[in-house]
Order: structure tokens, then sequence, then C-alpha cells
């Protein structure tokens, strides 16, 4: 594939687009989310166990057994010390106590006296953690929601123009899709093995890691993981709930993110303040620990409010001896405090296993110039190419930049040539040279040794110099032209951000750069349970690492996904393209006109390795491989996926429940929902209208409904303005609260995943046997299918149906404080799409289609308000030229009236028609062929990174258009 692009480049064709791909890597087969209602492999929850060694919060009160767990421990001494060495136990010795549950294992007398050593050490204890050594997470598969390639977009914006389409592409070259058939995807789904796309999720991290632990089997594999949490301060100012808006106010309730994952973590989560962060982050790293490889690492990005505690929490979970590192990185220029101002944050650095992951370990380097602002400021000296002249100082034009070093000469350092302790030889303390005779100070002699000829392979290769009397060593800057970066990290100030920055935390590439390339290798699989704007990603995918990323949050995935769609990367040569980035990059050493070292691998030049004539080692700088310059790199396929859970039926009742929500969970969300639909009794129509519920209560005996109604509007004349279809109220069955007033029925979605086409049927059948005379779909999410069989209830079930969107206000209970009840529910539209002709260019070519997005009603929560937005006004939207049902397939993405295909713009100039361009910051999609389906859909992003599907059909449209 590359090797063509270049070929390309080098026969004058146009520049095109290429990406990364990793053959050799797999993962399983996870089903497409319109499979969702017949995906029947569910799991149970899974508990997790803190075992002994990572609670050292077991205190002598009686209600832990630390005392039992002590005196087992002493016995367990007695017993391994008569042991023969190495005093191990046949079989692990386990301590169980209360329900039979094992908080200590011992395999051999070491282990004894480790954890009995523990036992007697300081911890760090908050409320609820010696209650919590196990915890439970359900087991959710992931469905993949949407597919999306660069390239795939790239493509099949050129198929439209046939002559150009020279290779027959298939899903997968476009989208990363194996296309599996949906019999595979029910059946065999997490048993067959598909090649690796990269991954995007939507979800609690808790449950994400769970799932890719017990689903998928990734336990172990995991090379490295970014963890960049809330930093535990401000608990109200952690989210962005606005794609658009980067400015959030600590407590601000307008910026409270209303979206149900993140309000469900939230209010999970932050309870408790501090205390449960430390549950929330010992939770996530016992998890991350299971995923890590043996060789792996984990980085914990905090600040220095809580690093103390973070670092506590994560040697308990990771172990003391894993700890790595604590690095200090700079962030913006300083914060002022009434004190010092702060302008680092921290990374924790802890291994799965530290001498593992020794082999993995990169040293992060930068360049060494010389001069007096570079790292040491020793290199400081210059010498003529010839060595004609003695070494001399810099002069102070040198050294400020203002006037040039003279071409050729070399910069240097000198150092010195002694060692500490007299020789036993006195004659090894003297050196002739320059006929002067040199004497090494008492006690020291000359580190390369006099005898074994070492001083004078020095003075052979012009390596010799007088500083004052003192005969010294020259360095020169290319014996190892680069330094080791050490665990201050002052490059990384936001300045070091090559954009702008979108999201409110958003990390500077630079530092998760460094810590990727410090410990994993081109093809390792990263992971980053807090992706935000996608960072991790981002950097991963520059890198050719695998990557998986997840956020609970729409918002930050949504920018995330932007971000990696649109990006370009520089082309790192492979040694072998057959096995993608797995197989390394290519480096090589090289210099520049001036002789300097500019290439990826360097010399490491020592004084040991002159006197002892040693040919130099070599060194690889991770950060330079070969760049293919032609070639312009972008994004290799990702999927996004979510944890939103299998409409299974837990109860055996017949009805479709979330998969998240226990029966009693699910009861109680019931309720919730209906003790806030009698407090706010409001649903919001378009152009300003309401429509009012009273009277809710739960039906006296059903089998579907979540409710029943009776349904007014505000001055009482029509009962159902707007958008309810006519006719509506003739049949329907007329509870006794008076004049106007007719019984509706409502049915609630689930609390955790989208309203399945199921649910909408069977309450819709219900409702209209029971002469209701409408049904209320009322949810967080709806499914594509369901959303049609809510626009189409009528006709096919003979009961009118309107799908009313909740905020999910309904879930914060008491968080947030001032909740404004008639914002909560809304009728809410669909985009307004339009589907037209392409005019052919050409005779004989296929028919044509565009689709114009014609707008979006958006509700305000805040204004109560439902604006007409024009279709240039949203953030993002999607087509799917050919929708398949089961996934969204992204073949056009369009990021209306802003630059965000600039840069791929410029680097594949004139590859293009420009309305290529203008099709993908506009309103109205490039001309294309219809696919097998003989459907669309378009996904419009709103401005809460809400995803609003409309599905049409092209034979209709066709039929309809003449
Ligand atoms: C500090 S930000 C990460 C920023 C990121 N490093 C970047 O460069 O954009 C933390 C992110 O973690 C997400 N988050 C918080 N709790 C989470 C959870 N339980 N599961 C998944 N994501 C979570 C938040 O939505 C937020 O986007």
């Amino acid at each position: 594939m590359a090797r063509a692009a270049r070929r390309n480049a080098q026969t004058n064709v146009l520049p095109k687009a290429e990406a990364y791909r990793h053959p050799e890597a797999e993962s399983p087969l996870r089903p497409d989310v319109g499979t969702q209602s017949q995906f029947k492999k569910k799991k149970p929850p899974v508990t997790y166990r803190y075992d002994s060694s990572l609670s050292p919060a077991l205190s002598w009160d009686g209600q832990n057994p630390a005392r039992e767990l002590g005196e087992w421990l002493v016995g367990l001494i007695e017993k391994a010390a008569a042991l023969p060495p190495p005093h191990a136990f046949d079989k692990p010795q386990e301590f169980k106590y209360g329900n039979g549950q094992i908080i200590a294992t011992v395999r051999s007398l070491k282990d004894a006296v480790d954890q009995l050593k523990r036992l007697g050490k300081p911890f760090l204890d908050w409320a609820g953690k010696a209650e919590r050594l196990s915890f439970d997470v359900p087991t959710l598969p992931l469905f993949v929601h949407e597919r999306l390639s660069t390239k795939g977009i790239i493509e099949t914006l050129t198929g439209h123009r046939k002559k150009e389409r020279q290779v027959q592409l298939t899903m997968f070259d476009l989208f990363g899709d194996p296309q599996r058939p949906v019999i595979d995807q029910v059946l065999k789904a997490y048993e067959y093995r598909d090649k690796w796309v990269n991954r995007m999720v939507l979800g609690d991290s808790l449950v994400v890691m769970n799932s890719l632990l017990h689903y998928e089997g990734l336990g172990g594999q995991v090379q490295m993981i970014y963890m960049d949490p809330p930093y535990g301060v401000k608990f109200g100012s952690n989210f962005q709930p606005f794609v658009r808006k980067r400015e959030v106010t600590h407590n601000d309730d307008e910026d409270m993110t209303r979206e149900p994952e993140m309000v469900k973590a939230y209010r999970d989560t932050w309870e408790l303040g501090l205390h449960s962060y430390l549950t929330y982050l010992r939770d996530r790293l016992l998890l991350c620990r299971e995923l890590l490889h043996p060789s792996g690492s984990v980085f914990v990005q905090i600040s220095d409010e809580n690093l103390h505690h973070v670092r506590e929490v994560m040697d308990e979970v990771l172990g003391t001896e894993n700890f790595c590192g604590l690095i200090a990185f700079r962030t913006t220029g300083g914060q002022s405090t009434s004190l010092l101002s702060t302008s680092t944050d921290f990374l924790l650095w802890y291994a799965k296993d530290k001498d593992l992951a020794r082999s993995k370990f990169h040293n992060p380097t930068t360049p060494k110039r010389g001069g007096a602002d570079d790292g040491s400021g020793q290199y400081t000296f210059v010498e003529p190419p010839d060595g004609s002249q003695a070494p001399r100082p810099m002069t102070k034009e040198e050294l400020d930049g203002s006037q040039p070093i003279p071409e050729g000469w070399r910069i240097l350092a000198h150092d010195t040539l002694y060692s500490q302790g007299a020789p036993s030889d006195p004659s090894e303390t003297l050196f002739e040279w320059g006929g002067q005779t040199f004497r090494c100070p008492p006690n020291t002699h000359w580190k390369p040794g006099v005898k074994t000829g070492g001083m004078a392979r020095l003075a052979t290769a012009n390596r010799l110099m007088l500083v004052g009397n003192t005969l010294r060593y020259k360095r020169y800057v290319n014996d190892f032209p680069v330094y080791l970066i050490d665990n201050v990290w002052n490059d990384t100030a936001i300045s070091g951000f090559a954009r702008k920055k979108e999201y409110v935390v958003e990390t500077s590439t630079k530092i998760v750069e460094r810590c990727i390339l410090m410990t994993t290798d081109p093809g390792d699989l990263i992971l980053d349970p807090t992706c935000g704007s996608g960072t991790t990603a981002y950097v991963a995918e520059q890198w050719g690492r695998r990557w998986i990323t997840v956020d609970t949050s729409r918002v930050p995935l949504a920018l995330a996904r932007q971000r990696l769609l649109t990006a370009t990367f520089p082309y790192y040569q492979l040694k072998d393209e057959s096995r993608g980035p797995a197989g390394g990059f290519v480096y090589i050493r090289k210099q520049n006109k001036k002789g300097e070292e500019v290439g990826g691998i360097v010399p490491h030049i020592t004084l040991k390795s002159i006197a002892n004539n040693e040919p130099p080692d070599e060194e690889v700088l991770v950060d330079k491989p070969e760049e293919d310059n032609k070639i312009t790199r972008v994004s290799g396929h990702f999927c996004v996926e979510a944890t939103i859970p299998t409409p299974v039926d837990w109860e055996g009742d017949g009805v479709e429940d979330s998969g998240a929500v226990k029966p009693e969970e699910h009861g109680s969300f019931l309720d919730r929902t209906l003790e806030v639909l009698r407090k706010s009794p409001v649903l919001q129509i378009g152009g300003g209208k309401t429509v009012s519920f009273k009277n809710v209560r739960p039906p006296a005996k059903t089998l579907s409904l979540s409710a029943e109604a009776v349904v007014a509007n505000g001055d009482g004349k029509s009962p159902h303005p707007g958008p309810l279809p006519e006719g509506e109220g003739k049949k329907g069955a007329t509870l006794p609260e008076g004049e106007g007033s007719k019984a509706v029925a409502l049915v609630f979605g689930p609390e955790n995943g989208a309203i399945s086409e199921k649910l909408v049927y069977e309450a819709a059948r219900e409702a209209h046997a029971k002469s209701y005379s409408h049904l209320y779909v009322i949810g967080f999410a709806i499914q594509p299918n369901a959303r049609n069989l809510v626009e189409a209830c009528e006709a096919a079930v003979g009961i009118p149906a309107t799908y009313v969107q909740a905020t999910p206000d309904l879930m914060m209970g008491d968080l947030l404080k001032n909740m404004r009840s008639s914002q909560i529910f809304s009728v809410c539209g669909l985009p307004e799409v339009k589907i037209h002709k392409a005019k052919p260019t050409d005779k004989g070519e296929p028919l044509m289609y565009q689709v114009e997005l014609l707008g979006l009603d958006v509700f305000d929560p805040v204004t109560m308000e439902t604006d007409h937005r024009a279709g240039d006004d949203v953030p993002a939207w999607f087509l799917d030229a050919d929708y398949n049902g089961l996934c969204f397939h992204v073949s056009q993405a369009f990021f209306p009236r802003t630059s965000a295909w600039d840069n791929l713009k410029k680097a594949l100039k004139g590859t293009y028609e420009e309305s290529v361009w203008d099709h993908l910051a506009g309103t109205t999609s490039a001309p294309f062929e219809a696919g097998e389906s003989g459907q669309v859909a378009v996904k419009v992003i709103d401005d809460r990174g809400n995803e609003l599907l409309v599905v049409q059909n092209l034979m209709n449209f066709d039929e309809q258009d003449r």
C-alpha cells in the first residue's frame, strides 16, 4: 500500500492519503448495534476483590481481621521456616474471613514476611475504603455504533468519479468493517477473531475495562495506559457540556452535564467528594492492572492537590516496588496563589512489573546543540574542523546566537581524565603529551590507563586539550548528540500545543507522546480510560500504536472523533510493510551539511570506547524514524462503540429491560421517572407549544406500559396541539377528568440504553388494545428503527405515537440543585434532510444522489425554546450513503463552517476538486450512487454531543420524485 503510494509520488501522480494498518493484530468480533435485540450472550457481573496486600486499610478494630491475619501469618512463618529452602509451601495457603472471602494468599516464607511487614505500615484511609473490599461491575457487551476512516471518506468521494475508481475496495478497505453476516454477529459474537481496528468507546471506564477483560479476554495485553482523570478538585467543573464552549464555570448549573452516562458516573463517583474520588481511582486502577501486559506501564496525570493521595493509592494497587517515577511537567506560565505560583502538574508512572518494564524503556532524549542555553551549558568551546588550533571558548556573540559558529567548526566540552584511587604502579600517574609530563593529583589515576595505551590512543585521536595546566578530555557534541531527559519536563508548557485547545482540560500532545515513546513500541496497544479530546488516541495514531479510548461523555468523544478523522501525520517508513508498524520503523544514521548528526541512529562515542579502541555504540532515537514526506498519512480505521446494554429480559416477563439495570434498579428508575413526571408534567413541543400531563400514575395492570396520564394543553382548547396527528382524539378512551382530557399511555425507555423497536411495538399494541388515544415514548436515546416505528405508529399499529426526549436531569436527583422542572422533557425534532438527484457530469454516468441537511430543531433547556437550527449551524453531521441498519458507516463527514478539513485539503492539494472540500464544510453532500441497501442515514451531532439519526429510502425518493 505504502509502496504503491511512493511509486505514485515518483511518477508525479497527485498525493494520496495513506494510513497504517495492523495486519498482525486481531480482536474478537464485536456485534453491530443493529443486532442489539438479538444478542443473547449476556454475562453476570464480575466481582473484584482487593487482596490484603492491596488493602492495608485493615486496622486493629475488631471489625477487620488484621489481628487474626497477623497471627495466621506468624504461624505460617514458623511453618515455612521449618521447610527446606526456598521455604515454599506445596500449595498456596489461604486466609478466609467472614463469609469465606479469601483475603490473603501466601506461597512462601518471604511472602508471609512481606505481608506481615505490610500490616504494620502506615496507610491512607478514607471513608468507605475498608467497607469496600470487593465491588461488582456489570459485564456488558460493546456494540459497534459507527465505523470511520478518513481514507474511506476520501475514497468514497473519489468513487463518484467512476474513471478514477481503479480498484474495487472492500468494506474493510473502506471502513475497517469485516462485514460479518448478522447471524455470525448474533451467534458468534466474541468468538470469531477479526482484524484490528482502533476503538473509541462511550461508557464508564470501569464497565468498559471490565468488558475488555471479560468479554474479550484482553487481560495482560495493554502495553500502556494513560489516565488523566478529573484531578479530584472542584468537582462541579470537570466536565465540558458543550462541543463549542470551552469555558466551564465551577458549580454553574448551566454547565452541569446532562447526559445520562455522565450523570450516573458523576452521581456514583463524587457523592463523597475526595473520598469517593479515591475509591473511583482505586477501582479503576485495579482493572488497569489486570489489563496491563507484564512489561506494561500506567501513567496517571494529576495536580499537586491530590498527588500525595493518588500516589498512595497507586502504591497499594500496583505495589511500591513498581513505582517507576514521578514526572513534573510544566503547564502554563504559572498560576499565582498567595505564595509561590504553580506551573507544573505531575505524572505518576507505575509498571505492572518494574523489572520487566525495563525491557520496554526508551529513555527520552532532547537534541544537544551546544551553547549557553543548551542543557548543561557545558558545550561552550569550539575547534576548527582539522583540529589545527586548540579549542577556544565561544565568544559572547556566538553564545547569545548573534553570530554564527564558523562553518565546519566543532562544538565541544571538556571533561576530567582522572579516576579516584591511587594506582598500584606509580608510573600510572604520569603521562607525556606535547613535550610536557602531566601528573595526576594524589589518590587518583588516569582513567583511560597509561600502560594499556588508553591515554596514547586519546592523544592520537586528538581528544586531549589543556585547560589551564590541566589535561582534559574533549567531548564533542556529535559524540552523543542528545541529552537524556530526566523526570522534569520543562518543554511541555501550553505553548507546546500545535493546535488551538478544543477541550477545557486538554493535555499537551508532547506529554503523552513522551510517555508513549518511552514505554511502548510501534504496534503496541495503548488504552486511555479518560479520552477527553482524544490526545492519547491522536498521539498513539501518530506513532503507529493501536489504541482504545473511553469516555462517559459524548461531548469529548465528539471532539475526539473530529480530531482523529481530520488529522494528518508524518508517514514514518516501515521496516516491513506487510507487518505494519509492529515490524518497526526505519531508522538511519545521517548527517546534515554541517556534519551534525540528524538521523534516528546516533553514535555514542565514549572515553572508554576511544581508549579501548572499540567501535562506538549506536543508539536509536525512537522519536526520529525516517519520514516519507511524499505521503500524507491519515488516521487508520476506527470505530465508535458503546456499552449501551443489551435489551435483554432480566425478569423473564417478556419485557426487555436494560442489561445494566437490575430488576430492582429498573423498578426504582421507573418510580423516579414517574415522580419527576408528576412534578414536571410539561412537554415542550416545537414552536413554543407545550402539552401537560395530569394524573400521571402506573396503569392498573399492564404488560408493557409504564404509566398512563391525562393530557391537556395550557388553554384546554385542544388536547393535542402541535405534532399530534389529526383524529387522534376521536377514538381515545376518556378518563373522567373533564372536558378536553384524553387518556394517554406512556412508556419509559431503559435507564442506560436506547429505546428498542420491540419496546415501542409492544407498548403501542397494548395502548391501542386498551383504547388509549396516544402513546408517548419517553427516553434518553432511541434506536433508528424504533424511531421510525414511532413516526409510522398510527399506520402500523393504529395508535399515534410521539417520541419524547428526556434530559438526564432526570437522573441527577439532588445533585442538580436548581432543576427547572419544565426543561426535562422535550419532543425532539428529527434532523430535516432533503435528497436531490445530482446532475450527471458524464453520459452514461449512473444516477447520483446528494443529501442536503436543511436543519435541526434543538430544544434549549435553558431558554425553554425550541430553535430551528440551520443545517450549517450544527457542529457536525455524517452521511452513510448505504445504511445497512446495523452500524453507521461514515462515508462523508461534514463539519459545517469550520476549517476542520483544512490540513488534509492542504496536504492533498490538487488531488480533489475544490468542490469536494466545499461539500465537507457545508450542508450538501458530494454526489453518491445508491448502495445495495437503497437507503441512506444522516446523523447530526448537536452541541451537547447528542446524536440524532434519520434514515431515508432512496427508492421511495425515486418514486416520489418522478
Ligand atoms: C481531564 S479529562 C481528560 C482530558 C484528556 N487528557 C485530553 O487531552 O483531552 C477527563 C475525562 O475523563 C472523563 N471521565 C470522567 N470519569 C469517567 C469515567 N468514569 N469513565 C470514563 N471517562 C470518564 C471525562 O468525561 C473527561 O472527558
